[in-house]
């Protein structure tokens, strides 16, 4: 696996190579895990693709007080995962070389990127969308994916893809799970034991809305309270939110019916986990955890 820590020579490196197959990238923070891996392999099965993978911690979608500088950082194990993935090329850049001056330029994508997150988290989504555009225009990918345990950040990136005609194609990845259900996250290892054995009880809550719908309930604020109810009795620590909303676009909907996404944010003391499941809810049957957007 080829590392390249600046612009300049991954793009030179990237040069030699394109043309002779689609540029498949998959966009991470490090710290990676199978969920990563499921990305990474997203990216191999395309057929005769150089795989790109970006390990960077970006400053500008962390808010004042949130854990930029206790993110977890582990190149050398991340870059030994990776070449075992299958990756082929690794382009890990200092803050300097993406940020050599605080940026001037901001995209900012409306719509999916206001309910959810994006209420509590404010200009998250302002630093993904802005960082993954210029990670397109360094790496200039055909293919790249997402895990869908960051469903709206999937859905802010596919939206702005579409209102920029950027020339790449989005795939979304499974969300891995460990054994008892958890979702896989970089911020799993901020949890004490205690909060790790809580910690799938935000799996279940939403596994318990999804066997609302099976019964059919399809009031969306039944659900809502009902997983809320699960996350609390779970032993979480606060909820930010615990919603039924449209999949394709987050919209708000009174009526689960079509493709809907559950999705909640809570905390266990400092920890802020997310987790989502979409459904096909249909008028004779719900299909479970579907992907969010072929
Ligand atoms: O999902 C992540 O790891 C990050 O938000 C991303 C897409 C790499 C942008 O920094």
């Amino acid at each position: 696996m080829q590392v390249c820590h600046t612009i300049p020579a991954l793009r030179a490196h990237l040069a030699g190579v394109r043309g002779a197959g689609p540029i498949a990238f998959v966009p991470t923070m490090g710290a990676l895990h199978d969920g990563h891996g499921a990305c990474v392999r997203e990216a191999r099965a395309v057929a005769g693709a150089h795989v790109v993978a970006s390990i960077f911690v970006n400053p500008t979608q962390f808010g004042p007080g949130e854990d930029f500088t206790r993110y977890p950082r582990a190149l050398n194990a991340d870059s030994a995962l990776l070449a075992g993935w299958g990756c082929d090329t690794l382009f890990a850049p200092s803050a300097e070389e993406m940020y050599p001056v605080p940026s001037r330029t901001w995209v900012e994508v409306t719509g999916a990127s206001e309910p959810l997150c994006g209420r509590f988290r404010p200009g998250h989504f302002r630093g993904v969308a802005t960082v993954v555009a210029k990670l397109f225009s360094i790496v200039q990918p055909d293919i790249a994916v997402f895990g869908q345990k960051d469903a709206q950040q999937a859905l802010v990136i596919r939206a702005l893809v579409q209102d920029l005609n950027l020339p790449v194609s989005l795939r979304i990845a499974r969300t891995v799970r460990e054994a008892d259900g958890l979702a896989m996250s970089s911020r799993n290892a901020y949890l004490a034991p205690e909060e790790r054995r809580r910690a799938p009880g935000l799996f279940r809550a939403l596994e318990n809305g999804g066997r609302l719908l099976a019964a059919g309930e399809r009031d969306a604020r039944t659900i809502e309270a009902a997983v809320g109810e699960a996350i609390r009795a779970a032993g979480f620590t606060r909820i930010d939110y615990a919603e039924a909303r449209r999949a394709a676009d987050l919209s708000a909907l009174e009526r689960c019916e079509g493709r809907v996404i559950l999705a909640a944010a809570a905390w266990l003391s400092a920890t802020r986990l997310i987790d989502n499941m979409v459904f096909d809810v249909g008028p004779q049957r719900v299909d479970a955890d579907v992907t969010l957007f072929p």
